[in-house]
């Protein structure tokens, strides 16, 4: 299903390359990130190209419950706790920049996008969590932005603590990013779309950006694909993972337009309303490939407890979305790595890209136009550091490890004929292991079940009818078509023989 921003614009369209071209810069993806780069590089007499293997905003983009805020859950306590004090304030200080630099730009281009500010709450309803509300409000005050520790909010159920942000925002991300997407095009930039980058080439002082059958020569090269396609010598791999989430919108039957609300304790419940008929509840969150979860439950238990609050509520949308988390919880913006000079990525957001997207535009920029930029070091996106992060990078080898090695080795326990219609998994079948879907009709679809990245096992996620990697969060349709990075291969497809199923 759509989300509610994709059913209330139209997607401009754009062509697919085909020729060879030359060009300054080479944005590779046309999400806020790459679009938001665009834009901050405009009137510098450089030539700028945007390709993207989709649609414009087609990712997560698209996906988001378009709060914009530095309130990015209970961060900044962790952050002085971890990094210290300056890093915490600067963190804070360029993302409430962030909401300015939206709220102007907004204003000079004459944008309706519905942006309103609003204030942000972050909300609990356990006990334990009340010490590290107090916490948070008490490191907000301390760096400078005024926070207010409550014992009530505005929803519809009590909570035991919260904390007000004032004078955050919400809009319209489509309306906003088309908006500016028209200006770009106006301007010279040229925008190519289902159009693939499967690899990139250093080539002397250029890089050459290779797409399936044509080559963009280009001087800088932004790698703004949500996850980096390219792996070595980044290693962003063993730095991040992704995890997937959901939201619906429903039509509460009850006025609840005053703020943003998201729970500090897990499972997160997120509350935003578009208007004063539309409410978006989100949550369900889990690592993408999880397979030891039902998850097919994700939109049913959203749904269950949105009936709690508002018996009478009707569901008018449903979508998904999966962004990727540094181990530290800091994006990683800037150079991809030292050995690649005028190579950047714009990553990690961890479901807070509102405002990261604009922070990661404006440092890009700076590292381009080789002027200074006061956030730059805090996001450094060739730090190894987070792999000190001891519990999560131990977590993501033991995933790697078994996906990697133990479960291909493993034969599958399943038979195609324990597989019902409408239905997935990894199969033996012909004396070898096979993704099988077996479609309403019984139709078999057989690929390979490794992924294109570095080799993962592939899960089946039969609510999306999805094939997901557990090891960095690819995804791909049931025919093997590829639908998220960082591979950017389709799975190879395996012809069988259609028996009986
Ligand atoms: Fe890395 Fe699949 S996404 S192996």
């Amino acid at each position: 299903m759509n989300s509610y921003w994709v059913d209330t614009t139209t997607r401009p369209k754009f062509p697919k390359l085909d020729k060879n071209i030359d060009t300054d810069i080479c944005i590779i993806g046309a999400g806020i990130t790459g679009i938001m780069t665009a834009y901050m590089l405009l009137d510098k007499g450089l030539k700028i190209t945007i390709i993207d293997k989709g649609e414009i905003c087609s990712g997560v983009t698209e996906n988001t419950t378009a709060k914009i805020t530095s309130q990015h859950g209970l961060i900044y306590n962790y952050l002085e706790v971890t990094f210290g004090t300056e890093f915490a304030s600067l963190y804070l200080e360029s993302n409430q920049k962030a909401i300015d630099t939206i709220e102007n730009i907004i204003k000079k281009e004459n944008i309706e996008c519905e942006f309103e500010r609003v204030d942000n709450y972050i909300y609990t309803c356990k006990d334990e969590y009340v010490q590290k509300i107090k916490d948070e409000v008490e490191t907000i005050n301390r760096l400078g932005v005024e926070a207010k520790l409550l014992d009530k909010i505005e929803l519809p159920f009590e909570v035991k603590a919260g904390i007000k942000l004032h004078e955050q925002a919400r809009f319209h991300p489509l309306k906003y990013l088309y908006k500016i997407v028209e200006i770009l095009k106006r301007s010279g930039v040229e925008i190519y779309t289902n159009s693939i980058v499967i690899n990139t080439k250093q080539e002397g002082k250029e890089y050459q950006v290779i797409t399936e059958d044509n080559i963009i020569k280009a001087k800088y090269v932004v790698m703004a694909t949500h996850y980096p396609i390219k792996s070595f010598p980044g290693l962003h791999f063993l730095k991040m993972y992704q995890d997937r989430s959901y939201a619906i919108a429903i039509e509460p039957h009850a006025k609840i337009d005053t703020g943003m609300y998201i729970s500090a304790e897990t499972p997160v419940a997120s509350f935003r309303p578009i208007n004063e008929e539309l409410l978006i509840i989100g949550g369900s969150d889990h690592k993408t490939g999880e397979n030891s979860i039902d998850l097919d439950t994700s939109y049913k238990s959203l749904e269950t407890y949105a009936k709690e609050i508002y018996p009478s509520m009707k569901v008018k949308y449903r979508w998904a979305t999966q962004d990727c988390v540094s181990l530290d919880k800091v994006p990683y913006i800037g150079d991809f790595s030292n050995l690649m000079p005028h190579m950047y990525i714009a990553t990690g957001y961890k479901k807070w890209g509102m405002t990261t997207s604009h922070v990661a535009a404006e440092i890009i920029r700076d590292k381009i136009l080789e002027e200074n930029n006061k956030y730059e070091e805090i996001y450094k996106a060739t730090r190894m550091a987070p792999i000190k992060n001891h519990n999560e990078f131990g977590n993501m080898l033991k995933q790697t490890t078994y996906s990697l090695g133990i479960n291909k080795i493993k034969q599958s326990k399943y038979k195609i004929e324990d597989l019902a219609k409408d239905s997935g998994g990894v199969v033996e079948y012909q004396g070898r292991k096979m993704g099988i879907y077996k479609d309403k009709d019984g139709k078999i679809f057989a690929v390979e079940p490794y992924c294109k990245h570095l080799g993962c096992e592939l899960s089946w996620n039969n609510l999306e009818k999805t094939w997901d990697c557990p090891c960095h969060g690819s995804k791909y349709d049931y025919t093997g078509k590829l639908i998220t990075e960082p591979a950017v291969k389709d799975l190879d497809r395996i012809d069988i023989k259609q028996e009986n199923s």
